[in-house]
């Protein structure tokens, strides 16, 4: 697992990944959050988060910010509405406001680096949180879920399903925002996959949308993740590629906002929830796809419970702050092209409707009433 993870991450410094700034339908939002009496005595940490059109960063942020402010920090929460430059601009005001730390989940990886340099002159330290920052020497540590294993459950679990489907399976591939560094960690894991199925023939891809090679990902990148772009790319792909009763069986979706979208265009389409249901993967389990879950319209979603990774953020930042030793699990594996960025590693987990109460229920993430179970 480990030499294989090594292996795609070499692989990313030889990508020229897409630097620009990431189409998103959602308004400009941003959030301060003045310094709390009580929170003064730690001092400022800023928290830079992209966007807060997707359900999952919203939840970050606040957890993350409550845990802060409960050891005594004080905290700035910003939100980029996916915008590269709003981000910069947002992670230099922070800069300017002297914190102990900044913890950065970025829109663009490779776009950070001039300003980690004016943190870095301040001797303030950097946590990339959840999205590696590439290209700079100023990234102190990093926090994420193992980005890889995400794609190898999706693959993995339309592999198991493919066990009781008559061959060729028609399946339709789609990858993350090209500029967001996880994407081609995430297509990887489930192209190593299911690209050999491609190559024997047992799985067909009408729309000839399939990367020959993992690098090839960005090719059916959607931009900036958005609901919208995947449902009219999946729109295009069953206009033009299934006529004449032709169905798709399979399509592999790398997060929860693809999914939605394209369980739109597949609403949209007739396809009814049910056996002829395509398989549908996604990762979040955001409330909209758990429901999607509930409803028959999605297969599976990969649970990265976000406030596992607020906890490790807000450990690290103390023991950064407090000048102890900080908890890393892996020093090998996150090399950003200027050197392996120590990482707390966590692991996702599927959830199908089977285990959504022992899964999300039990552990807390969701009650009952917002499942409307
Ligand atoms: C995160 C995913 C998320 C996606 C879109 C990725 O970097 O790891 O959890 O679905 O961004 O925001």
């Amino acid at each position: 697992m480990k030499r294989r993870i090594t292996s795609v991450v070499v692989g990313m410094g030889a990508i020229a990944l897409i630097a620009s700034t990431a189409a998103c339908s959602s308004t400009r939002e941003t959030t301060t959050t003045p310094a709390a009496s009580s929170g003064a005595a730690g001092g400022l940490i800023g928290i830079a988060m992209p966007t807060k059109s997707l359900e999952r960063w919203n939840k970050d942020g606040s957890h993350l910010e409550e845990l802060l402010k409960k050891a005594g920090y004080e905290t700035t929460l910003q939100y980029a509405d996916n915008k590269v430059d709003q981000q910069i601009t947002q992670i230099q005001n922070m800069v300017n406001q002297n914190p102990k730390v900044l913890v950065i989940a970025s829109i663009d990886g490779k776009a950070l680096a001039p300003v980690l340099a004016t943190a870095k002159a301040k001797n303030i330290k950097v946590i990339a949180y959840d999205r590696l920052i590439n290209g700079s020497e100023n990234v102190d540590y990093y926090a994420t879920f193992d980005n890889y294993k995400v794609g190898q459950l999706q693959g993995e679990f339309i592999k198991g399903k493919l066990a009781n489907m008559s061959k060729p399976i028609n399946l339709e591939p789609f990858a993350g925002s090209p500029d967001d560094n996880n994407a081609k960690f995430f297509f990887s894991g489930a192209w190593d996959v299911l690209n050999p199925l491609v190559k024997s023939g047992d799985i067909v891809v009408p729309s000839g949308k399939a990367p020959a090679t993992n690098d090839e990902w960005t090719k059916i990148g959607i931009q900036g993740w958005g609901s919208d772009t995947a449902q009219s790319e999946m729109q295009n792909r069953l206009n033009s590629f299934y006529t004449g009763g032709k169905k798709v069986n399979v399509v592999l979706s790398p997060n929860d906002s693809l999914a939605l979208g394209i369980a739109q265009a597949l609403e949209g389409a007739g396809y009814k929830p049910g056996d002829t249901y395509p398989v549908l993967t996604g990762q979040d389990a955001d409330k909209a796809n758990v429901l999607n879950i509930i409803a028959g319209k999605q297969s599976m979603t990969v649970w990265k419970d976000t406030r596992a990774l607020g906890d490790e953020v807000a450990k690290m930042v103390d023991q950064i702050v407090k000048g102890t030793k900080v908890d890393v699990n892996d020093e090998k594996t996150y090399d950003n092209g200027k050197k392996i960025v120590p990482t707390y590693l966590l692991a996702p987990i599927v959830v199908t409707k089977d285990d959504i109460k022992a899964k999300l229920l039990d552990s807390g993430f969701y009650k009952a009433a917002d499942l409307g179970m």
